[in-house]
């Protein structure tokens, strides 16, 4: 089976406010999205990776790659404005022979191996999948007025995660129906679904946060400070 990897790093990392590209913001005295990569080394999903950065800021994406992976040449392309565009580019650098895509954001650096396999090996079988894990908050859903209009069963309810696997024509479709009828989503297994395909959820973890804000800088800092103890340090679980 043929997998290749997506990673959507072409955000500007807005609600992060650090002034550049966020996936270049650094942890653990690493830029975020070479932590993020060193999950997938072990997998043999790097080499073919297709890494979609963030419009005219080339040169700072490469450098960076080049002094964490030394040798490897991944395949760069422009982001778009909305992160469904991003991730369109990056189908469209799919080699010939791809079956299976994996797209994983660049902001989760704390993803787990098993996660990867099982969100794979999902979407062999159903077509496609997402990672996701069972809402510990209770969800309130707001009306315009700022009043609580409605307050879902919290049984069913699933944050959504990355990565996502799809097979590459299923998620395509999806993709091409959702430019003619501009729906926006920020996630692609939900663009899969309103295209009428199933989506099968995979346990995702807690720890294999979305770093969004600034609060979770530092959070991830503590993660990767005591990783050894959680199991959550990239070049541990590398090790492991
Ligand atoms: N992303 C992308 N292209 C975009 C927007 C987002 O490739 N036009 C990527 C981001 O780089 C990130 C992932 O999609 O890895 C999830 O997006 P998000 O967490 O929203 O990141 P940003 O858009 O960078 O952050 P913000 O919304 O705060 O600006
Ligand atoms: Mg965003």
């Amino acid at each position: 089976m043929n997998a290749q990897l997506i990673v959507p790093a072409a955000g500007q990392g807005q609600r992060l406010g650090e002034g550049i590209p966020k996936a270049l913001v650094q942890v653990g005295g690493e830029p975020i999205l070479c932590l993020t990569l060193s999950r997938f080394d072990s997998l043999g999903l790097l080499d073919s990776a297709v890494i979609v950065i963030t419009p005219g800021r080339r040169a700072a994406f490469r450098a960076a790659l080049d002094n964490a992976f030394p040798g490897r040449d991944f395949h760069l392309v422009d982001g778009g404005d909305e992160r469904r565009q991003s991730v369109w580019n990056g189908l469209e650098a799919l080699g010939p022979s791809t079956e299976v895509v994996v797209i994983h954001d660049a902001a989760r650096p704390f993803v787990s191996r098993e996660c990867i396999r099982e969100s794979i090996s999902s979407a062999q079988k159903h077509g496609a999948a997402t990672v996701a894990i069972p809402c510990v908050d209770t969800i309130l859903q707001a009306g315009d007025s700022g009043f609580l209009e409605s307050t879902p069963d919290r049984s069913g309810l699933w944050a959504c995660q990355t990565p996502q696997a799809f097979q590459v024509d299923v998620v395509r479709a999806a993709h091409v129906k959702a430019a003619q009828g501009n729906w926006t989503a920020t996630d692609d297994a939900t663009l899969v679904h309103i295209a009428g395909g199933d989506v099968k959820l995979v346990q995702g973890a807690r720890e294999n946060i979305k770093i969004t804000t600034p609060g979770d800088i530092a959070y991830v800092n503590f993660l990767i400070e005591h990783g050894e103890r959680f199991q959550l340090n990239p070049a541990a679980a590398e090790r492991s």
